[in-house]
């Protein structure tokens, strides 16, 4: 439990190396180079009154609060915007000093609402703090004069109000938006009195645009801009620092808590990953956490026709263990498995595999990680011997050159590309590879120097391309090169990249990008000092999804761009746990730290710890898991915390599997889409009601921290810990901080990971062991961990996926910002404000062609299904490509994507379906099955959780 106030400097932390040494008010203190007079007075423990400054922003020095003396000076400079010298003597409090600032602050009162009573901000208030801190006891104006006492309130954004009254024009909330998010939403109209603060064009800020990441909510030094959270449920009481639960940038948050109930998420100025900064998910979007839809009581039924009963946690485990027996003895060890969810924390996730591995005796365990950064493991293992990122992210602010490939960062990411876009800003240059216009390409004061505008499925080809320009111009660094790779792979990469077939001019007809813009784009990674890459789904989800990841690597290699600050290979993971529930063996061939199952002196190690016999041979993938359940082979599946109806691919291919199996058992907080085929549910926690740990897309490792008890009473790992017990895998742990002391004994990339030490440092990067106590923000920095770096051979191979005269557009998919994955969570916050619901974005040359208008509704057919989605027509997307979001199950999206996969991992080729695109004017087949299938499971649902509503709906009076 932490206090609730955060301790203020009053401006940025300087990180020169070169200490100055001043006194202040007599006291002597030394701090870096270029750091304020205001901070250097906070640090010697001395509070200067301010209004306009806080430390997670430029100094503005509009407020005249923070004045001071400065020996040798005139005047009275403002401290905040002064920078320290060498033997600086200040002086910060005087009669002169206290008078000035009296003055200024009777003049901010005059015109203020004097209602801190009734104030949301009442006891934390600056403007209030500052009062009593200059003594002020009168106002000699009074308060009838001229001021903003009626001056409107914007409350439009469902999550904060705009009350314009109580604004005393500091400007930090223009200042968050541009300098912390980077979206430069907000400016100061006006001047002198009539100043106000505006959201774009006087806007509100519903319409504006805003991005509603809150760091203007949270540099208000008044209540002008407050959560609406807050100001119905008062000042928070305690507070517990935690970590998001949406996506891979994992930022840390204090939950501001009245007993059991969020008041509201406050991003954690100390966390590693966002330094107090937030996007609307993990800021706002938490009330699905307390959702009415949540399922807290066991159910069972014995068909999916049948009506759930809730039974006793006792019944529904013994239900599910001797189901899970009973079909084994019946259809033989194999016919059962089990799915891990990136979402879990890593203590929930590694029991899952410990259960599926020790308890059901086989290897089928695969994650929802399969389906979109698989191919990452494989293909940065293959080359550079880990399969994960190499960089934290903080590195990027030493980066000149940033190549974002198939990544859409202020959508997916959105406060690492707040980080991003601040050091884009600062100068760096960027390249952007992706078929589609993202926002980064340009947006405001940040334009691409290339964005490769390349057609889906070919960026095989665009690398090698690029490869091509870094070893025919003479861009390889030789000499890391040398030193730190193999050279015979080297030698037969350079030879490959080297053909004229290769070369950008031969590739252009292929990618649909220009040879001159490739060439330039090689120059600039290659040259411009450090080249940083960061990439997405967009690379992964391919039938070459680990050729791409591998030819990544080679050109990060190739150009000596590994090993240092500013550099790196970079996968954007998306979902909060992805990097973690891959760390903790969810795959079947690999034991947590990606050891091979046939690897007999790991296998013994993990043998003798379970005190069981292991199997040397990988279990099932999910696609085999699907397959299998079709040939009637695989019969029971024990998912926690996924959704593999809705995301998985070929949808219809899913639910026909699912269909086949005799026990599905789902452990989740909804009725997902894959609960409509379950014969058990097991109501899981939220990340609020439980304690662990997550790994982000840096490899750091932090905290989870349960803030309310949980809702069906036990923490996920306590549910499979009952699922074993019951199964006659005994586990015994007391506290999720005893399953990481298991991990951390038998991985040794995480044998110095304990949750005291994470309690101690915030957060770790793996590895953390002897060699790095601290953890390792950076990686490969004197050798690669697999010695040398390999370079492979990374063919060209097109996708089966062909557009024709049937199928003449190509489709690809993505996220947005105000929704998560699949939606179970957002969708049930208010964050559907902003999109409630999946469109088909094509450009306006195909629109045209097929006579098709804004909001139209329009049939998408592919080779493995249709489905009916409202057209919006941009030319974000080029000519020949549609695009769509997949956040709605009714959407369909999955329906028509296809089973084609990845060659090595087979992540699925989300990214590359040929469709045709037709205006239609009512949903589809599947649309309509869908939508009737759905009604029935929630009847039957409603049978089991609410049987009185369901029996008077059900009547022929109801
Ligand atoms: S919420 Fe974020 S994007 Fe919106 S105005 Fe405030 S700082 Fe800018
Ligand atoms: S809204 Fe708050 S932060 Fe913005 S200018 Fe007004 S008082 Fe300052
Ligand atoms: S950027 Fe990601 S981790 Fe951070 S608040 Fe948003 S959703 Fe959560
Ligand atoms: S705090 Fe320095 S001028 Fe406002």
């Amino acid at each position: 439990m932490q206090s609730i106030a955060e301790h203020d400097l009053g401006t940025p932390q300087r990180r020169s190396a070169t200490q100055v040494t001043l006194t202040v008010d007599g006291r002597e203190v030394s701090v870096p180079a270029g750091t304020s007079v205001l901070r250097a007075a906070a640090e010697a423990g001395l509070s200067i009154p301010k209004l306009c400054a806080t430390d997670q922003l430029e100094a503005f020095g509009s407020c005249r609060m923070c004045l001071v003396q400065v020996e040798g000076m005139k005047g009275f400079p403002a401290s905040c915007t002064t920078p320290v010298a060498e033997g600086m003597k200040v002086t910060t409090q005087n009669d002169k000093l206290a008078s000035i600032r009296r003055g200024v602050m009777e003049l901010y009162v005059s015109d203020h609402p004097l209602d801190c009573l009734t104030c949301p901000a009442n006891g934390h208030c600056e403007l209030q703090d500052m009062a009593g801190a200059v003594g002020l006891r009168e106002v000699r104006y009074g308060y009838s004069g001229a001021n903003h006492l009626d001056a409107p309130k914007d409350e439009s954004n469902p999550y904060f109000t705009f009350d314009a009254s109580k604004c005393i024009v500091c400007s930090r909330c223009v200042r968050a938006c541009d300098e912390q998010q980077g979206t430069l939403a907000l400016t100061i109209q006006g001047r002198g009195f009539d100043s106000t603060v505006s959201a774009s064009q006087a806007e509100s800020f519903l319409e504006s645009e805003c991005v509603s990441c809150g760091a203007c909510v949270s540099a208000c030094p008044t209540a002008t801009l407050s959560e609406k959270s807050l100001i119905k449920a008062g000042q928070a009481e305690h507070s517990v620092i935690t970590t998001c639960a949406y996506c891979g940038v994992g930022c840390s948050f204090r939950a501001e808590m009245q007993g059991e109930e969020v008041v509201r998420m406050v991003p954690n100025k100390d966390g590693h990953a966002n330094h107090g900064h937030s996007c609307v998910k993990g800021r706002f979007a938490i009330g699905y956490a307390t959702h009415p839809d949540r399922i807290t009581k066991p159910m069972i039924r014995a068909s999916i026709s049948d009506p759930w009963k809730e039974v006793s946690w006792e019944e529904a485990i013994a239900h599910a263990a001797s189901e899970l027996r009973r079909i084994q003895k019946k259809y033989g060890r194999d016919s059962i498995g089990g799915i891990t969810s990136s979402r879990c924390t890593n203590e929930e996730t590694y029991l899952v595999q410990k259960l599926v591995r020790a308890g059901f005796g086989n290897n089928n365990v695969d994650t929802c990680a399969r389906v979109c950064h698989s191919p990452t493991g494989y293909g940065l293992k293959q080359t550079m011997g880990e399969s994960a990122g190499t960089q934290d992210f903080d590195s990027v602010m030493d980066s000149d050159v940033i190549m974002v490939i198939g990544a859409n960062p202020t959508d997916g990411h959105p406060v690492f590309a707040s980080q991003m876009k601040r050091r884009l800003r600062q100068g760096a240059k960027l390249i952007v590879a992706d078929p589609r216009r993202i926002d980064l390409v340009r947006t405001p004061h940040i334009e691409a120097a290339w964005h490769l505008q390349l057609r889906p499925g070919t960026n095989v080809a665009l690398i090698n391309a690029l490869a091509h320009v870094v070893v025919s111009e003479g861009l390889v660094k030789e000499d890391f090169v040398r030193e730190r790779c193999d050279i015979e792979s080297f030698d037969k990469w350079r030879e490959f990249v080297a053909e004229p077939r290769n070369s950008p001019e031969a590739m252009e007809a292929i990618t649909g990008v220009p040879a001159a813009s490739v060439r330039a784009a090689a120059r600039l990674y290659a040259t411009a000092g450090n080249g940083a890459i960061y990439y997405g789904l967009g690379v992964t989800e391919h039938s070459q999804g680990s050729t791409m990841v591998m030819g990544i690597a080679n050109l990060a290699m190739a150009t000596g761009n590994i090993g240092r600050r500013g550099v790196g290979v970079n996968p954007l993971r998306g979902q909060n746990n992805v990097q973690g529930s891959c760390d903790m063996g969810s795959f079947p061939h690999e034991y947590p730290g990606y050891r091979h199952v046939s690897d007999d002196a790991v296998r013994l190690q993990f043998e003798q710890a379970w005190q069981v016999k292991l199997l040397s041979e990988p279990g099932l993938r999910i696609p085999n898991m699907f397959e299998a359940a079709l040939d009637g082979e695989f019969k029971a599946l024990y998912i926690q915390g996924e959704d593999i109806a809705q995301s998985d691919p070929n949808t219809q291919h899913v639910t026909a599997a699912l269909s086949a199996m005799e026990c599905i058992i789902v452990q989740d907080l909804f009725l997902n889409e894959s609960a409509k085929f379950a014969h058990v549910f097991l109501p899981g926690s939220s990340f609020l009601e439980k304690d662990g740990t997550f790994t982000n897309a840096e490899r750091r490792i932090s905290p989870v921290r349960k803030v309310m008890r949980s809702k069906s009473g036990y923490a996920d790992w306590e549910i499979t810990q009952l699922l074993s017990n019951a199964m006659g895998l005994p586990m015994n742990y007391q506290h999720a901080s005893q399953i990481m002391d298991e991990i951390a004994r038998l991985t040794p990339t995480f044998t110095g990971v304990s949750f005291e030490k994470l309690e101690q440092l915030g957060s770790i990067q793996w590895p953390c062991n002897e060699q790095h106590p601290q953890g390792t923000p950076t990686m490969h920095v004197d050798s690669f961990v697999r010695g040398k770096g390999k370079f492979l051979v990374t063919e060209y191979v097109p996708t089966r996926e062909k557009v024709n005269a049937r199928y003449p557009l190509i489709l690809t998919t993505g996220r947005i910002l105000s929704q998560y994955n699949v939606g179970a969570q957002t969708r049930r916050t208010e964050n559907s404000t902003w999109h409630d619901e999946d469109r088909i974005e094509i450009h306006p040359h195909d629109a045209e062609e097929r006579g098709i208008n804004a909001d139209d509704w329009v049939g998408i057919q592919s080779r493995a299904g249709e489905t009916v989605l409202r057209a919006r027509i941009t030319p974000r997307v080029q000519p020949g490509v549609v695009y769509t979001t997949f956040h709605f199950p009714e959407s369909g999206a999955n329906v028509i994507t296809t089973d084609n996969s990845d060659w090595a991992t087979n992540c699925p080729e989300y990214k590359v379906t040929a469709v045709q695109v037709v205006r239609v004017s009512q949903p589809s087949a599947w649309q309509r099955r869908y939508q009737e299938f759905d009604r029935q499971q929630q009847s039957l649902l409603d049978a089991a959780v609410h049987p009185r509503q369901a029996a008077k709906a059900d009547s022929p009076a109801g």
